[in-house]
């Protein structure tokens, strides 16, 4: 499968945020990843609802949701209601993981874990069947902007030799200091998804970075 990619909109100018959708909608991109924080879980308050159901109709990109917020089981069907695609908890926020990921399906969204980048790969092989989608916290979560952690790279070669050994499906994603210089070398350790915020937003022309992202690995694969 070709790589996706998932610009995040924590990088885009909230004062224009439809012209920044708008941009997205027409660029390259797979997916737009939305990153909600509450202040608890993270130090940082991002948005919630009121964003997620401004931009849905803005675009038809996938809206691959990040929560990172406490009890997230709480507010997982508003999310799907206001139209996430898919939701991602997080593994430390989460008591009954296993409980979230069948109310993820049952709201009819994909069910996807998020790891900090202490939490080892291994503790989700118990339930890896029922995830759709891993998401590898390459940064400590709350901001952008932050430099890439290269132990990162390890668990990714971890868990795509744990998901193909099992023959899955599971989708594993790369979030947090992602950009032209790592980008490659996450894909050949196993990546599917790469999440660019900084690296997209702050970029001279956004949808070219997009396009430089996406075509990645592309002359080795001909
Ligand atoms: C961090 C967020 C990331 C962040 C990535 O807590 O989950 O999605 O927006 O931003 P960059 O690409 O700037 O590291
Ligand atoms: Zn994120």
């Amino acid at each position: 499968m070709k790589h996706l990619i998932a610009p995040s909109i924590l990088a885009a100018d909230f004062a224009h945020m439809g012209r920044d959708i708008k941009m997205l909608d027409e660029s390259q991109a797979d997916w737009i990843h939305i990153d909600v924080m509450d202040g608890r879980f993270v130090p940082n308050i991002s948005f919630g609802f009121p964003v997620m159901k401004a931009i849905k109709p803005l675009s038809n990109k996938v809206m691959d949701c990040h929560l990172m917020i406490v009890e997230p089981e709480k507010y997982i069907q508003q999310f799907a209601d206001f139209g996430a695609d898919i939701i991602t908890i997080h593994y430390e926020a989460s008591h009954h993981l296993h409980r979230a990921m069948q109310a993820l399906k049952d709201c009819g969204v994909q069910a996807g874990v998020a790891l900090n980048p202490h939490t080892p790969v291994s503790l989700l092989f118990d339930i890896l069947e029922e995830i759709d989608l891993v998401c590898l916290m390459s940064v400590n979560p709350g901001f952008g902007g932050q430099k890439f952690i290269y132990s990162t790279l390890q668990k990714v070669r971890t868990l795509r030799a744990e998901i193909d050994r099992r023959n899955l499906s599971t989708k594993i994603e790369i979030d947090g200091g992602v950009g032209l210089h790592n980008a490659e070398a996450l894909l050949q350790a196993g990546a599917d998804v790469l999440v660019a915020g900084s690296a997209v937003f702050k970029a001279d022309d956004p949808k070219k970075m997009i396009e430089s992202l996406k075509n990645i690995g592309q002359l080795k694969q001909l």
